[in-house]
């Protein structure tokens, strides 16, 4: 068994179209653990801040503005290989793309669009969990 924690984020589209409960539901009955949550809306500076190792690229402005637009619901989840359960979960960024039945292509719109966040490795998720949540709030 390899137990890690993931952060992922419930994006502002998804949030609107009130499918939030729907990707909670799908984390927990692939067997993730929520092990913390909160639901809050970023400044621009926040989004700027969380996503800055894409900061050189042409979407950059674009994903800020996306990820400041509205409340976010952001998790800690907890399973076996955890960072890839989600990313295989999630599906493909471009929801045109993603597996049926992954999350991105059950409620994505667009590439810009896809409804939720998912670390993409051991590194980024210690810096994402610590950028939303103190241990103390993980439980
Ligand atoms: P995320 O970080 O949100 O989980 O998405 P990801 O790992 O699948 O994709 P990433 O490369 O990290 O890109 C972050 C977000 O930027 C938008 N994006 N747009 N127009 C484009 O070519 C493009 N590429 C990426 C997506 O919304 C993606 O989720
Ligand atoms: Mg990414």
């Amino acid at each position: 068994m390899n137990i890690q924690r993931t952060l992922s984020i419930i994006k502002p589209d998804a949030i609107k179209k009130s499918v939030s409960g729907n990707i909670i539901n799908m984390f927990e009955s692939n067997g993730f653990k929520i092990v913390a949550m909160k639901k809050i809306h970023l400044s621009k500076l926040q989004a700027q801040e969380f996503y800055k190792e894409h900061s050189a690229r042409p979407f950059y402005g674009d994903l800020c503005d996306f990820m400041c637009s509205g409340p976010v619901v952001v998790q800690v989840l907890e399973k076996d290989n955890a960072i890839k359960a989600n990313r295989d979960l999630m599906g493909a960024t471009n929801p045109s793309e993603s597996d049926e039945g992954t999350i991105r292509k059950m409620y994505g719109d667009s590439i810009d669009n896809n409804a939720v966040h998912g670390s993409d490795s051991e590194d980024s998720a210690k810096r994402e969990i610590s950028f939303f949540f103190s241990e103390l709030e993980i439980c």
